[in-house]
C-alpha cells in the first residue's frame, strides 16, 4: 500500500517527506485554511500561489499531489482544475485534481452529476483526477466510470456517521472496528449507514468491484483517523492510504518498541559500544 500524506503544512509535509515513506500528499479546503492559520499566527504572510508551489516542489516530481477546486457546477469545476493544472503542474508535474463526487449541498441544491461531468471533461483533457467525498462504493464505480485516476472513500467520516445514529460520545481519533458495532437492543443489528458496516467496510467493497470489473482507478482510503485504521485498510486492499501527519507519527510508536530501546540501551556492554568508538 502506498502512504500520502494528508496535509498541507509545509513543514510537516518537508518532515514526512523526508522520512522517506511518503508517496504523494493530499490536501483539501480544509487543510489549506488550517496551514494558512498557522502561518498566520506565527506572523508569516500569505503568498497562496508561492505557498502550493513550494508544497510542489518538496514533494518532488514523482509523487503525487491533489489540489481540490472550491467550485460546485461542472463548469465552474472544469474551469478550476484546468487553472490550477496550467499554474502548478509545470512545477514538478506531480498535480492531480481534487473533484467532489456529487456537489449537490445539504440544502438540496446543485446539479447530482456535475462531479461527474467534471471528472469526466478533465479526464479527457488528460488531467489526473481524484474524485473526492466518496461515501459509497456506487459513488466510486461512477467516478472511475467517467474516468478518475484516484477515489478517495471518507473511511473516518463514515464511523462517524454510524456512531452519531447511536448518540454515543466518541473522540474524533477513537477506534472504530472495521466489523462494525452492533445495536445495543440486538446482537444480530449492527448499525449501519447506507449498509456499509464502517468506513473500512466502504473501503474494502470498492477495492472488490473494482477488482472484479478490473478498473484502473486507485483507492485511496481517506479521513483516516489513527494507525489501526490504516492497518485495517491496508488489510482491505487499499492501494493507497493518505494519513494526517499525527496517524503518520503513530505508525511507527509502540510502548514496546520504546521499552527495547530501554533495555538495550541498559544492556550496552563496554566492549560492544567500544566497536563502534573507532578506538579499537
Ligand atoms: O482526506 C480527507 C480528509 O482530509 C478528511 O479527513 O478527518 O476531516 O474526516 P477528516
Amino acid at each position: 500500500m502506498k502512504l500520502f500524506l494528508d496535509s498541507a503544512h509545509l513543514q510537516e509535509i518537508k518532515k514526512a517527506v523526508s522520512w522517506v515513506i511518503i508517496d504523494g500528499v493530499t490536501t483539501n479546503p480544509s487543510l489549506i485554511k488550517k496551514a494558512v492559520l498557522a502561518m498566520r499566527e506565527s506572523g508569516e504572510r500569505i503568498d497562496m500561489d508561492g505557498y502550493i508551489k513550494k508544497i510542489l516542489a518538496e514533494v518532488g516530481r514523482m509523487r503525487p499531489v491533489s489540489l481540490e477546486v472550491a467550485g460546485l457546477t461542472a463548469d465552474e469545476m472544469v474551469e478550476q482544475g484546468k487553472i490550477l493544472y496550467d499554474k502548478f503542474d509545470q512545477v514538478t508535474g506531480n498535480v492531480a485534481i481534487k473533484i467532489p463526487v456529487c456537489t449537490v449541498n445539504t440544502s438540496g441544491e446543485g446539479d447530482p452529476f456535475d462531479g461527474i461531468m467534471a471528472i469526466n471533461r478533465l479526464s479527457d483533457e488528460k488531467i489526473p483526477v481524484n474524485a473526492t467525498l466518496i461515501f459509497t462504493p456506487e459513488q466510486a464505480l461512477l467516478a472511475a466510470k467517467a474516468g478518475a485516476d484516484y477515489v478517495s472513500p471518507f473511511a473516518g467520516r463514515v464511523d462517524d456517521r454510524i456512531r452519531q445514529k447511536t448518540g454515543m460520545k466518541f473522540e474524533k481519533t477513537d477506534y472504530f472496528p472495521a466489523t462494525g458495532i452492533f445495536d445495543e437492543s440486538s446482537t444480530d443489528s449492527l448499525i449501519t449507514d447506507h449498509e456499509l458496516n464502517s468506513g473500512v467496510d466502504l473501503v474494502a467493497r470498492i477495492v472488490e468491484i473494482f477488482s472484479i470489473y478490473e478498473v484502473e482507478c486507485e483507492v485511496i482510503a481517506a479521513s483516516i483517523r489513527n494507525a489501526t485504521q490504516a492497518r485495517d485498510c491496508a488489510e482491505a486492499g487499499a492501494d493507497i492510504a493518505t494519513v494526517p501527519f499525527s496517524v503518520l507519527e503513530s505508525m511507527v510508536m509502540h510502548p514496546g518498541t520504546r521499552d527495547g530501546i530501554d533495555a538495550f540501551t541498559n544492556d550496552l556492554e563496554n566492549d560492544y559500544t567500544a566497536l563502534f568508538s573507532g578506538e579499537v
